[in-house]
């Protein structure tokens, strides 16, 4: 995997490889993506072969504003206002297809709805305006793995053309997931975006457990109970660090206690700097071969801050048996 400096002749290059039904590796203001274009099924299929994602996990479609994700989806009104409040930025609408939206149906699982949003990324905005079309990306590490919050953590995957290296992400947590589809809109994945904000315009965001929605179940985003698995098992709520055990703290609740290693997601506990380096710091704590990751206790939400719910979310999946 060539990776470019961020510079025109990387945005160049990366449009070019899109056309070409190529993999890119590109940043996002959430996660680095895995990108190929949408409307291309044996460049989609390749994006399954690269993660060995099952395929009826469907991708999330990215395009540069409002208009290029109406001529793919239905956005009903709420939708619309979510958009407005939001876009660019790091939600993802769940709605009706179009007829004809001409994206691969391999990229949709064959669902007639669509996760779309408009990414704020600098880099990732540049790639869709000079490529032109839509672009779907997963996030980019094999399947069930953490996600990617720097280039370097994308080499893991084979079969990518190239990739643009964009620094760290600024949120490092995916962007959150609402579904329009139905009677009900509903949080299908917590993430970057805090439910409160998101509820100041809808009022209380259902969840989908529990949904007769047939559609739901099976695509339930990363509903996987292990998801985001790092190799090293983790201890949750972890008041103590134990023998052989490495650190994964928050405001120093665990900075008393003897460890080889010991990382705090955020010292003065904010949740905004722990969501920035949640997946920087799983991956660099499971190299070194603990016995068992300590993880302190995290609110589920601070002054100010709804991250929580999705920091919470995701170390919940870590830590899940498999
Ligand atoms: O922040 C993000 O969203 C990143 C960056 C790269 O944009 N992308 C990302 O994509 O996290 P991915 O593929 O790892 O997660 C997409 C999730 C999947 O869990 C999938 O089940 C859900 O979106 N999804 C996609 N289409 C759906 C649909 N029509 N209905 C319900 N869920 C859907
Ligand atoms: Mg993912």
């Amino acid at each position: 995997m060539q990776i470019l400096p961020p510079e025109p002749a990387a945005i160049r290059a990366a449009a070019r490889a899109l056309r070409e039904g190529q993999l890119v590796v590109l940043p996002t203001e959430t996660v680095y993506g895995l990108g190929a274009d949408a409307r291309n099924d044996l460049a989609i299929a390749a994006i399954y072969a690269a993660k060995g994602r099952p395929r009826f996990n469907p991708l999330i479609l990215h395009v540069t504003d409002l208009a290029a994700a109406e001529a793919i989806v239905v956005l009903p009104p709420l939708a619309l206002r979510l958009a407005e409040a939001f876009w660019p930025g790091p939600l993802t609408l769940v709605a009706p297809l179009r007829p004809n939206a001409g994206v691969s149906s391999l990229a949709l699982a064959g669902l007639t709805s669509a996760a779309i949003r408009v990414p704020a990324h600098p880099l990732m905005r540049a790639v869709l305006a000079e490529f032109g079309g839509p672009i779907a990306a997963p996030s980019a590490n094999r399947s069930g793995r953490l996600s990617p919050t720097t280039v370097e953590a994308c080499r893991e995957l084979a079969d990518v053309a190239l990739a643009i290296d964009g620094g760290p992400c600024l949120h490092g947590l995916e962007s959150t997931i609402v579904s329009l589809t139905g009677p009900f809109i509903l949080l299908l994945r917590a993430g970057a975006l805090p439910r409160e904000q998101i509820e100041a315009i809808t009022g209380p965001l259902g969840s989908p457990e529990g949904e007769s929605e047939g559609e739901l179940k099976i695509t339930a985003p990363g509903m996987l109970a292990s998801h985001y698995a790092p190799d090293t098992a983790l201890r949750l709520a972890a008041h103590d660090v134990r023998a052989g055990e490495a650190a994964l703290d928050f405001h120093g609740q665990l900075a008393g206690f003897a460890t080889r290693l010991r990382l705090d997601l955020s010292p003065a506990g904010d949740l905004t700097e722990a969501a920035a380096n949640l997946f920087a710091f799983l991956r660099t704590l499971d190299s070194m071969g603990a016995r068992c990751i300590a993880v302190a206790p995290i609110p589920d939400s601070g002054p100010g801050q709804g991250l929580g719910e999705a920091i919470n979310d995701r170390l919940r999946r870590a830590a899940a048996p498999r």
